[in-house]
This record gives C-alpha cells, structure tokens and sequence, in this order.
C-alpha cells in the first residue's frame, strides 16, 4: 500500500529525500494533484510516463519556487515576464524555450525546444520544491485520459503502489489545470484554458489573446490537447435539459423546473444521482467540484452523466472543455 502523509514538516521533508533519490511523490497543488519527480533525473522521469501509461510524445510541466529558478533553464519573453509578474505562483502554465545547456531531462519536453513551467501557490508544493532543492516535474497525477485527481485518495486510487509516497493537503481549491500560455511566437495564445481566464491573459498583455485548438498538424506544439481526456467510464452528455432513466444528473444552477423522462423531477433524484456544480451558478465554485463530481457519479449502476449547460464565460471556458472532452466517445 502507498503511504498517505499529512503534509506536516517532516513528511515534506521525507517526499524531498524521495524525490532526491528519483522516487515520485503525489504534490497537491492548488490545481490539481501532481505526480512529482525530479525533472533533471531521467530515470525518475521515465517513472512518471510508466505510472501514468502516457505517451512519451506528451511533455511534462516543470514546477519551480521562483522565476529565478526557472530562469537557470529556460528563456522568458516580454510577455511572458509580464504574466509571470502578475499571475506567479498560480495556476498559469508559461511555454518557454528552454536553453540549450540546460539540465532537464530531454524526456521532460519530449525532445522540444520549448519547456512548460509553472510556479505553484499551493503551500506544500512550495515546501516541496523548496526541500527538494530541484526543479520538479509534475503532471496532473491521475492515469492517462482520466479525470485529474483533486484529493490525495484519488491519487490513491488510480496511480496505488506506482507512486512512493502521497502527501495530502486537503482538496484542490481551483480544482482545473492551470491555463497554458505560449509566447514563443509573433503572438501569444493560450493552448490550454484552465485557472487563468482568458481576459484576465488579454487584460495583462494589453492585446488579444486567442485560444489556439490543437489540430493534427501542430501535434508538435500541443501534443496533449489532441488526446482524449478527462474520461470517466461512463458516457457524459452535455447541454441537459433532463434527465433519462438511468442517468445521472450534475447541475448547474437552479433545477426547479427540470424533469426526469418518464415522470418525476429532478430535485428528487436520490443522492447518489444528483451533485451540484454550484447551486448559485457561481462558476469557481463549478471548477472546484467538477472533478470529484464525475468521480461520485461514475458508477457502474449508472448509465451516463447528464450535465446542464454551463456559461463559457471566464473559468467556464475551462470547465466547458474539460466536459467536452470528457463526451467525447
Ligand atoms: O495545473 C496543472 O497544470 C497540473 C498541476 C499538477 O501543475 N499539471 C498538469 O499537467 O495538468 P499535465 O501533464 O496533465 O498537462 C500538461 C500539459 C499537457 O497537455 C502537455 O502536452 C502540455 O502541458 N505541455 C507540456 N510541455 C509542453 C510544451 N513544451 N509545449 C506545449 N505543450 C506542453
Ligand atoms: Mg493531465
């Protein structure tokens, strides 16, 4: 069995010495919990592909303390200065080209020029990395395709003996990965929206920003948006304005006026039918519980997850493109 730790003083000083010997740790961070190890270590890295079955093409975000820590191996921007001034440490991801001296694990960016990195809030993980002395790789710690884990039992559950250790620290109060900004090229655009807004982006940069979906010819550039994702083992169906028998229901505001097909209202599903994103339509509320949400109703008495619309505005660009991909068949 894994070892669960509270994140007291000495367990993040254990998980510093595990991942300095090229073991991986589960890191709560304020997004998601990541599945840690040591990004100049290969063979750690090489880890972390295996646990999850990812495939080796789709590079890892590097997690250090400060911009000073990132700065001893990669290249930042105007613009990416600007981003990283306002929204370090948060849940904003920078693509940046990496130096060529650099000691990373060319496994870390799957042999790109560019590196992701991000500078955590989350007070563990900053313990972590500050413990751990090493720039850490850490993607979301969940298997491939899956929902990201918001709790240390989900990591439990779905990565088990493969990670040495997990250090819990509550649920992930974002609750989605961060958003990706690449600012490598003439302009900047987002490859991945998330805890950042796309306006608070803009508003920063002083100029438009705009969402780059990943198409088959610039696998290159995005190599993780083109993959399923965020599946639970049950359809999901988007836009419900009721529920069918069988289904499951996760709302989104008020459900006064919704029915159930063949009688009965959807206020009075049982428990184990019904979660709500956010009673009060509050969209950061929605993020937070999004994936522990569909974790609860992912059950094998059930025949698909009914999920009512939710605005596209602000953080709910995130969640709309966590649920798509999730309906994706
Ligand atoms: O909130 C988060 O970002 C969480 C926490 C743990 O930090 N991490 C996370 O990692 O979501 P992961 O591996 O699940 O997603 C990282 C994404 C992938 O889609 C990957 O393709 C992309 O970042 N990525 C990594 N390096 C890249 C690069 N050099 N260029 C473009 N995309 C990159
Ligand atoms: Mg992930």
């Amino acid at each position: 069995m894994v070892t669960i730790s509270a994140a007291h003083p000495n367990a993040i000083q254990d998980a510093a010495a595990i991942l300095r010997a090229g073991g991986l740790v589960g890191m709560p961070t304020e997004t998601v919990y990541g599945l840690a190890a040591n990004a100049c270590d290969g063979a750690a890295v090489a880890k972390i592909f295996a646990a999850k079955a990812r495939p080796h093409f789709n590079p890892l975000i590097v997690h250090v303390n400060d911009v000073a820590q990132a700065r001893e191996f990669a290249h930042f921007t105007p613009h990416d200065e600007a981003l990283a001034q306002r929204f370090w440490p948060g849940a904003l991801t920078l693509i940046l080209r990496r130096k060529d001296k650099a000691t990373l694990s060319d496994l870390v960016t799957a042999g790109l020029p560019t590196v992701a990195v991000r500078v955590p809030a989350h007070k563990t993980a900053r313990a972590l990395i500050a413990a751990a002395r090493i720039p850490i790789a850490a993607p979301s710690a969940n298997p491939s395709g899956r929902l990201s884990p918001t709790s240390a039992a989900h990591v439990a559950h779905g990565l088990g003996d493969a990670v040495d250790m997990i250090l819990a620290d509550g649920t992930s109060a974002v609750g989605v990965e961060s958003t990706i900004v690449d600012c490598t090229g003439d302009v900047p655009y987002i490859l991945r929206y998330g805890g950042v807004t796309q306006d608070e982006i803009a508003e920063t940069l002083g100029c438009e920003v705009a969402f780059h979906r990943a198409e088959d010819d610039d696998a290159v550039k995005s190599p993780g948006q083109l993959l399923k994702h965020y599946a639970p083992s049950i359809p999901v169906r988007l836009n419900a304005i009721d529920v069918a028998e069988g289904e499951a229901l996760l709302s989104f505001g008020g459900i006064k006026f919704m029915g159930v097909r063949g009688g009965g209202a959807a206020a009075d599903l049982p428990d184990d039918r019904l979660r709500h994103l956010s009673k009060e339509g509050d969209l950061y509320e929605a993020a937070a519980n999004l994936f522990a949400m569909l974790r609860d109703l992912d059950q094998p008495h059930i025949t698909g997850i009914a999920v009512m619309n939710i605005p596209a505005h602000g953080i709910g660009a995130a969640i709309n493109d966590r649920l798509r991909r999730a309906a994706q068949a």
